[in-house]
């Protein structure tokens, strides 16, 4: 139920009065919601802010950066470096882990981010978003790389801004998802979408079909069967959509269920998926798992992967629960050789979709 009065501020003083333990997190998450109102403000100018555009530079990617990714990352650490809850951040868009200022307070958190997710929509104004993950160490020394490489479970809190129509920020402390919505009048944030629940049933389907001749077998026995809709196993009708921006699929799957994957393809084998794990598939998975959804790599829970480079890629499959597990048992399946030949006429030739 919506109240008008609960805002961000107030949340969280209510869930420092059951754990006082989250006072620094509070603060350092007072921060995070400040940076993503400045980027809100920077995107909602749009051509008229001198924002848009490349800014023709890479980053440790290999992807060309957009104007607003670089202003965006300077907007995030800029708002948080100096509150003294840190230790140390990551970014989607910086090479090795930021270190605070050595004249700074420092903290045990540590913050990994996507300061702007779906960049390639930014010039076409279509929705984009910010993600962010956070960590704790046991004391406040300065991060080193190996401080970051914790598995997903390990998360105290987990987020995501969306700027779309209407800003809103969406947020866990492992106490279930919760959204707020901007009101631009006030400058708050209030709580518009308490204890997000996923729809269990689902037929909505995200994916980029684009990279289908790459797909490993499950994927692509789960896309057929959908596309078979009602005249196949599944027996009813799917719907899809790909917006290419990940934190407006994931917003969409929590409020009205479906299914999203980015997974493992054999586009380029040295990588092994196209998301990040630090800061777009974990903070995502937590988010997702805490409004009773799955988030699974298609061999295994999302919030299990031991870690092993702050810039890891990651296949990424989360959503509704039961069509999540049921990705999952097609790659059991297909592992251990037990997946039967479909039906369907797209796979009369199963070893169309063998390794060669
Ligand atoms: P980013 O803009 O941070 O690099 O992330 C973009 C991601 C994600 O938001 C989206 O799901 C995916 O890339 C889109 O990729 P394709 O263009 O390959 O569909
Ligand atoms: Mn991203
Ligand atoms: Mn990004």
């Amino acid at each position: 139920m919506r109240n008008s009065n609960m805002t961000l501020s107030k949340y969280l003083i209510n869930e420092i009065s059951v754990d006082p333990e989250l006072t620094d997190l509070s603060s350092l998450l007072i921060d995070v919601a400040t940076a993503v109102i400045t980027i809100s403000a920077m995107l909602a100018k749009g051509a008229l802010g001198g924002y848009l555009g490349s800014a023709e530079v890479e980053n440790v990617q290999g992807e060309v950066q957009k104007k607003l990714d670089v202003i965006s990352n300077d907007a995030f650490i800029e708002q948080c470096q100096w509150g003294g809850q840190l230790a140390g951040m990551v970014s989607e868009e910086l090479e090795l882990a930021y270190q605070i200022p050595a004249e700074q307070e420092r903290g045990r958190y540590l913050l990994l981010f996507d300061p702007l997710d779906g960049s390639s929509n930014i010039d076409f104004n279509v929705s984009v978003g910010t993600i962010f993950s956070i960590l704790a160490k046991e004391d406040n020394s300065a991060a080193t790389t190996q401080d970051f490489l914790r598995q997903g479970i390990n998360q105290v809190a987990a987020g995501y801004a969306i700027y779309g129509p209407s800003t809103m920020l969406v947020l866990t402390l492992g106490r279930g998802t919760h959204g707020f919505t901007l009101d631009r009048d006030s400058g708050n944030f209030i709580l518009t979408h308490p204890s997000i629940t996923i729809p269990e049933e689902t037929s909505e389907y995200s994916i980029n079909t684009s990279n289908s001749r790459f797909w490993e077998p499950p994927i692509a026995r789960y896309i057929a069967e959908c596309k078979e809709g009602s005249t196949g196993v599944r027996n009813h009708d799917f719907n899809m959509r790909w917006i290419a921006s990940m934190v407006a699929e994931v917003h969409r799957i929590i409020l009205r269920g479906g299914i999203f994957m980015y997974p493992r393809d054999t586009r380029d084998p040295s990588k092994p998926g196209r998301l990040r794990l630090m800061y777009e598939a974990n903070p995502m998975a937590m988010l997702v798992e805490q409004a009773g959804g799955w988030a699974s790599t298609g061999r295994g829970r999302m919030l299990e992967v031991e870690p092993t480079s702050i810039h890891q890629r990651i296949p990424v499959i989360l959503g509704s629960k039961r069509e999540v597990e049921r990705v999952e048992r097609y790659h059991e399946e297909y592992d251990a050789g037990t997946d039967t030949p479909y039906d369907s006429p797209l796979f009369g030739e199963r070893s169309l979709y063998l390794d060669k």
